[in-house]
């Protein structure tokens, strides 16, 4: 039974009577010996300090209890093991089998063969792009690949593809195109040459609206460029999709589907043939040690007991932040600027998973669940929101991330920006009294944060750090009672899209505002 109401906990009352009393962090350093060591924790190559949060060590212990005494160990077995845990759509979630190399005791040998033989078709596609073997339809080799797809589709993608660009071909440039702005994808095509460009149509369901309308417009260029009618299914295309069916049905030649499977959530693809522009740009070996980092993070929350289980504490103390202190949102400051689209990926792998208030047995929730994910790269964040972290009315609290080589950068940049995120992360918890009269120069302090520092970005270190997030958003979806699969209410908007679209559409059933709003839209487009 993996059903919890958190509040029904005896744990979750008396942490709401602990909160309350919480010392400031800068007194918990004072009264606990040791903190730092005590709640710094490593694992797959990442060092993790939750030191600087504003959570004791009491406080700690009982959340341990309370995690302990809900379904949360059974629920990692149960979702290692492939049991359909999303269960409104009846699915195993298994992205943690992509990152598989045969050491999963539960994985079952169906799911491993499946994992291994699509693994290998892709990364072999990948590999005879990048010698040139893989040949356009006029005898060229391929230079560019137009990765178009969105959500889940293009943000891990593009957030890999974008972190590891020390590690990427330079005679391969991919692009990706998610938005249906058209402004996007003609503005990218007029810079490509149809004989040397392959687009990859990336759609788990291949029915997303955006990306069929952006491949239409990618193949009707390719057509006309190529003199070729047949071109879905060219050389020129490839699908990566769970629909392999609807894949074939839209005229991509069957050999050229990379498929994956429905237990692949889309924003826990970029491990499965999605992944597809991430391996061209950093070839197969490559693609291996990204999965490799993930799945040393898979081992370790696997097989670490509560207490010292990255991802568990990370949930943890982002559920005291969100249930116990009141901060609603979570800021992710990453101090690599190849790490920008970080928080982009967050919010979805968060927000779409967690986002929720009705629980997994129906019920609504009641107590306040998924954070409001926000962030960008410092130290550009510093000169723009900082501010309001240090001085402002909320307490925001704060992931930092930082790698301690940088061979793209030199000592003199890298240990200023480096200086910078740790003297930030100081400051907004020790704060420092205003001088007399000057209350404008007041920095309260107090301000948690969390600080993960790798030894260098590489494919392994990447992998272990999405993997960590991934884990952390279930073991907080698990703790909240909330199905972080399933993603119901982004339905409803694009039903009403769908509803609007014809010029002549009946706007009798919708608001005075949408239909003056349809009307204006109506009358010229
Ligand atoms: O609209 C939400 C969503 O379903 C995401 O969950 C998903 O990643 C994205 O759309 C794209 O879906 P698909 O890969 O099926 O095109």
């Amino acid at each position: 039974m993996l059903d919890f109401r958190p509040e029904q906990s005896a744990f979750w009352a008396q942490l709401q009577t602990a909160a309350p009393n919480t010392p400031s962090i800068g007194a918990l350093f004072e009264q606990e010996p040791s903190r730092v060591e005590r709640l710094t924790f490593e694992a797959a190559g990442l060092r993790v300090d939750l030191s600087k949060n504003k959570v004791s060590q009491e406080q700690l212990e009982l959340l341990l209890q309370f995690a302990s005494q809900s379904p949360l160990t059974n629920h990692r077995s149960a979702m290692l093991k492939g049991e359909p845990i999303n269960a409104s759509e009846a699915r195993a979630v298994l992205h943690p089998a992509l990152r598989d190399f045969g050491n999963i005791p539960s994985l079952t040998d169906q799911y491993r063969d499946t994992v291994y033989q699509q693994r290998a078709q892709m990364l072999a596609a990948a590999e005879q792009i990048r010698s040139g073997e893989w040949l356009g339809y006029t005898g060229k080799t391929i230079t560019d690949i137009v990765n178009i797809g969105i959500g889940g589709s293009d943000l891990g993608p593009k957030l890999v593809y974008e972190a590891l660009r020390e590690f990427r071909s330079d005679t391969l440039t991919v692009h990706f195109i998610s938005n249906v702005d058209g402004a996007e994808i003609y503005s990218l095509l007029k810079t490509l040459s149809p004989e040397t460009t392959l687009v990859a149509i990336a759609s788990k369901t291949f029915t997303t609206q955006e990306t069929l309308l952006n491949a239409k417009t990618a193949l009707t260029w390719l057509r006309q460029g190529l003199g070729l009618d047949l071109v879905e299914a060219s050389s020129h295309v490839v699908a990566l999709t769970a629909s392999a069916t609807n894949a074939v049905k839209y005229g991509v030649a069957p050999e050229r589907v990379l498929p994956f499977e429905e237990w692949v959530g889309g924003r826990y693809s970029l491990w499965s043939s999605i992944g597809f522009g991430i391996a061209c740009a950093i070839g197969a070996e490559a693609f291996n040690e990204l999965l490799q980092g993930a799945h040393a993070m898979d081992k370790h929350f696997a097989e670490t007991p509560l207490h010292s289980n990255i991802p568990v504490l990370m949930a943890l103390v982002g559920i005291w932040h969100i249930n116990f202190m009141n901060y609603p949102t979570q800021a992710v400051i990453p101090y690599c600027e190849r790490l920008g689209l970080l928080s982009a990926y967050l919010q979805q792998l968060d927000m779409e998973s967690n986002g929720k208030s009705t629980l997994r047995d129906n019920t609504a929730a009641r107590t306040a669940t998924g954070p409001i994910v926000w962030g960008q790269t410092g130290t550009n964040g510093q000169h723009a929101f900082f501010q309001l972290m240090h001085q402002g009315t909320h307490t925001i609290p704060v992931e930092f991330i930082g790698a301690l080589q940088d061979t793209l950068s030199d000592t003199n940049h890298h240990r200023t920006l480096l200086v910078n995120m740790i003297a930030q992360a100081s400051a907004l918890m020790s704060g420092k009294p205003a001088p007399d009269a000057q209350a404008y120069r007041d920095y309260p302090g107090d301000k948690p944060s969390s600080m993960i520092l790798m030894e260098k970005l590489t494919p392994a270190s990447l992998g272990a750090l999405i993997a960590l997030y991934e884990h952390k958003v279930f073991v907080q979806g698990s703790l909240w009672g909330i199905n972080s699969f399933d993603q119901w209410g982004v339905e409803l908007g694009k039903k009403l899209t769908n509803e609007l679209l014809p010029q002549d559409a009946d706007l009798s059933g919708f608001d005075e505002s949408t239909q003056v709003l349809m009307g204006l839209l109506n009358a010229r487009l």
